[in-house]
């Protein structure tokens, strides 16, 4: 276990602390939510906790958890995957909590409807219909009638609810889920948009949604708890999908967003190092933060160096070629935080071995990691 001290310090960036009025941090890796299904009924046990602690243990800054859905009859796509309601859910999300701060770390949850992604075929014993702004799924298909005004108020008073509920059993901020094609996505993709009232219309139009969830979160949990925001241009069944195709409709996006109470823009790409529009190298996590001048938080294939072509695809070895590039956009100010998913599935002691410069003993992504919480 020997300490490579120039390894360690090309990586000493990452683990300087961060700290603005709400948020603080004792280092700049952040644990990228990630889907684990291992909680039975919707309930997280004792072993997600325990997987949690670990990534605490060793030195992860923030935790960000899996996406965990709120209380709506069809929030969820698959079973197992954790709920944020009732009281024997957010009694294992009170343990995650209890045992991410005993080891020094921590947490926010993510909180998540997936819409129209919700798998019906997992649910047998239900007839109810998946939900979205026009009920349409991301490939355009008819799965039910578009939301009324009155379900939208209920979906946003749900996120606000599950806010609420993550401040009351402790944790640090809260994460709302808008990216990658699941509910908020919908509201804001024209593909799967199609509504002429408030909520509709265009590209900013179609952030009032977003707008009135992260309005009534603020409202819930009050002036100075963390609202971290995510966000993505792909989906899932479109890489190349961009909500916005230029800067300046970035801004346009962005700015509501912001204006309603985001305090960290959490930019998801599928690799840190693509620029996000021609002409400047800076990614997405770049140009938001020059946009809106708030914190964010990058992530995309850290710490991997195949692509990341779906969400189960295998990444393999490389891990320092990616790190040293990670690093100088990082030192450069581009973004302020960096997540990390696969490379810290697979080893919880990720963080560690790359704050001590253990480049050697970082193993590759094998997808076997996703069949047990290790
Ligand atoms: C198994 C798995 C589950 C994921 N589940 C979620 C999720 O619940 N919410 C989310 O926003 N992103 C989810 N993602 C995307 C990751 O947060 C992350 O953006 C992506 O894996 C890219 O980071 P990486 O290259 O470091 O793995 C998931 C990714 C993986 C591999």
């Amino acid at each position: 276990m020997s300490v490579n001290s120039t390894a360690a310090n090309a990586a000493a960036p990452l683990f300087e602390p961060f700290a603005n009025e709400k948020l603080k941090l004792d280092n700049r890796i952040v644990m990228a939510p990630m889907t684990r299904g291992f909680s039975p009924n919707g309930v997280p046990g004792p072993d997600v906790a325990g997987y949690y602690r670990r990534r605490a243990e060793n030195g992860v800054g923030l935790l960000i958890t899996e996406g965990t859905v709120i209380n709506h009859p069809v929030a969820a796509a698959d079973r197992n995957v954790p709920h944020f309601y009732g009281e024997a859910a957010l009694e294992g999300w009170a343990r995650v909590v209890r045992e991410v701060h005993e080891a020094g770390g921590k947490i926010i949850p993510q909180i998540w409807h997936v819409g129209t992604a919700r798998q019906r075929e997992k649910f047998p014993e239900s007839d109810a219909a998946p939900i979205g702004p026009s009920g349409l799924s991301l490939t355009g298909d008819k799965v039910s009638e578009p939301l009324t005004t009155e379900e939208i108020r209920g979906l946003v008073q749900g996120y606000a609810q599950a806010a609420a509920d993550a401040k009351r059993i402790g944790f640090d901020g809260v994460e709302i889920h808008g990216a990658h094609g699941y509910l908020i996505d919908q509201f804001f993709w024209e593909t799967t948009n199609k509504r002429t009232d408030e909520y509709g219309g265009d590209r900013v139009g179609r952030t009032r949604f977003a707008v009135e969830v992260i309005e009534a979160v603020r409202a819930a949990v009050g002036p100075d708890f963390p609202i971290v925001f995510r966000f993505s241009q792909w989906k899932p069944v479109d890489y190349g999908a961009k909500l916005a195709p230029t800067p300046e409709a970035l801004a346009a996006f962005l700015a509501p967003l912001a204006a309603a109470g985001v305090d960290v823009f959490h930019c998801s790409t599928r690799r840190f190092w693509e620029p996000e529009f021609e002409g400047s190298d800076l990614n997405l996590a770049g140009w938001t933060k020059q946009l809106t001048g708030k914190p964010t938080i990058t992530v995309g294939s850290v710490g991997l160096d195949s692509e990341f072509t779906s969400l189960f695809a295998e990444g393999k070895g490389g891990q320092t070629a990616s790190l040293e590039a990670l690093i100088e956009r990082f030192a450069r100010g581009e973004f302020d935080l960096v997540a990390v998913g696969r490379a810290l599935l697979n080893d919880p002691a990720w963080a560690k071995k790359v704050r001590e410069g253990r480049t050697e003993e970082l193993q590759a992504f094998e997808r076997e990691a996703l069949a047990s919480l290790s």
